[in-house]
């Protein structure tokens, strides 16, 4: 016994000063863990500038549009609809050998005034849910590997969140969005997408019973998708609690994904701690994901300072991704990059 462990610890030492392979990137380490992936959201006008469009295409292996395929973007009028920006994502992806996460289909933000102003009746809108989905997964079908169906479904108590959906039609709504997903793209994995669970909590026990209705009634619900956005480091989860939580809907036969992860810092940063804080923070996450079978990738939600949205949505934070404003690399990146990297299991 005392034997083994002293070769365990031997082993995990120098697996743990291998340094990562200069050059390597994010997708080469991902995909030799068990072909996990990593990904960034996009937006097609990041293509036209040769640095991120490079940028994009070597460290990601998994694209998820971050507005063009919402309502507002997607479905402006009730029969208008504009998929520009959403074919230039799949298109790109496609050219670069990634992945798209379809995103997102139900949400009860970025909605058009037609939709968030009309007036149906409960079978309208489930027309019209029926016709939006049916268009959009249709058109990409066997293009998308992943949908967000539902995003945001749970209010912050762990109440249904009130939405249009709810308000419309009714708690069934969720069931009705997974059906029609997979009536548009049978082989495409559904996922319910939400942020604050990754710590269990009152919205991650109703996500949970969410789930489990919603299969043990035979839905086609496939993964659970956990945002992971945290506001300032401190708030993240430890790599324990976060498996942990995660293994509680994976043991249910359920895929994992980290969807859009990213550590804001508040401002003005301090350069002698925020960094190195922000980076154990996004590696936190991404042992977590490791140590869980299930989890299949770790998205994160812009890729460079210069195209977060935290600032705009949270003044006074910022600085919340892997790569600088001018698209250098920070202590995250590197440290997504080690831990990839360390297969303790290697000989
Ligand atoms: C955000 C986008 O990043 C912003 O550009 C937009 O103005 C608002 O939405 N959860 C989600 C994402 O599921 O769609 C959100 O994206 C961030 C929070």
């Amino acid at each position: 016994m005392a034997l083994l462990s002293a070769a365990t610890v031997v082993v995990v030492g120098l697996a743990a000063c291998r340094p990562v392979p200069p050059g390597s990137t994010l997708r080469g380490l991902a995909d030799a863990r068990d072909g996990r992936v990593v990904g960034t959201s996009v937006e097609p006008a990041q293509f036209d500038r040769t640095a991120d469009a490079d940028l994009i295409a070597a460290q990601f292996s998994s694209v998820t549009p971050e507005n063009a395929m919402k309502w507002v973007s997607v479905h402006p009028g009730p029969s208008t609809w504009d998929f520009a920006a959403a074919d230039r994502i799949v298109e790109f992806a496609e050219a670069h050998g990634q992945r798209v996460r379809g995103h997102t289909l139900v949400w009860h933000r970025q909605n058009p005034a037609w939709l968030t102003g009309g007036t149906f009746t409960r079978d309208e809108l489930i027309a019209v849910l029926h016709d939006h989905i049916a268009t959009l997964v249709g058109r990409y079908r066997g293009r998308i590997a992943q949908w967000d169906v539902v995003n945001e479904a749970i209010a912050d108590d762990g109440t249904l969140r009130d939405n249009l959906w709810l308000r419309g039609i009714g708690p069934d709504y969720i069931r009705l969005a997974f059906e029609f997903a997979h009536e548009a793209d049978p082989d495409a994995a559904l996922f319910i997408n939400d942020y604050l669970i990754e710590r269990g909590g009152a919205k991650a026990a109703t996500l949970l019973w969410i789930v489990a209705s919603l299969r043990s009634a035979g839905v086609p619900i496939d993964g659970v998708g956990y945002q992971t956005h945290a506001l300032v480091p401190a708030l993240m989860p430890t790599p324990e609690q976060f498996a942990d939580e995660m293994r509680r809907f994976a043991s249910r036969g359920l895929l994992v994904e980290i969807t859009e992860m990213d550590v804001a810092l508040h401002l003005p940063s301090d350069p002698a701690i925020d960094p190195q804080r922000q980076a154990d923070a996004y590696g936190s996450s991404v042992m977590a994901c490791l140590a869980v079978r299930e989890c299949t990738g770790i998205t994160v939600w812009n890729y460079s300072d210069a195209e977060s949205w935290i600032p705009g949505e949270f003044p006074g934070f910022g600085e919340a991704s892997i790569f600088d404003a001018a698209l250098a690399p920070k202590p995250a990146f590197e440290r997504m990059r080690q831990i990839l990297w360390w297969d303790l299991r290697a000989r």
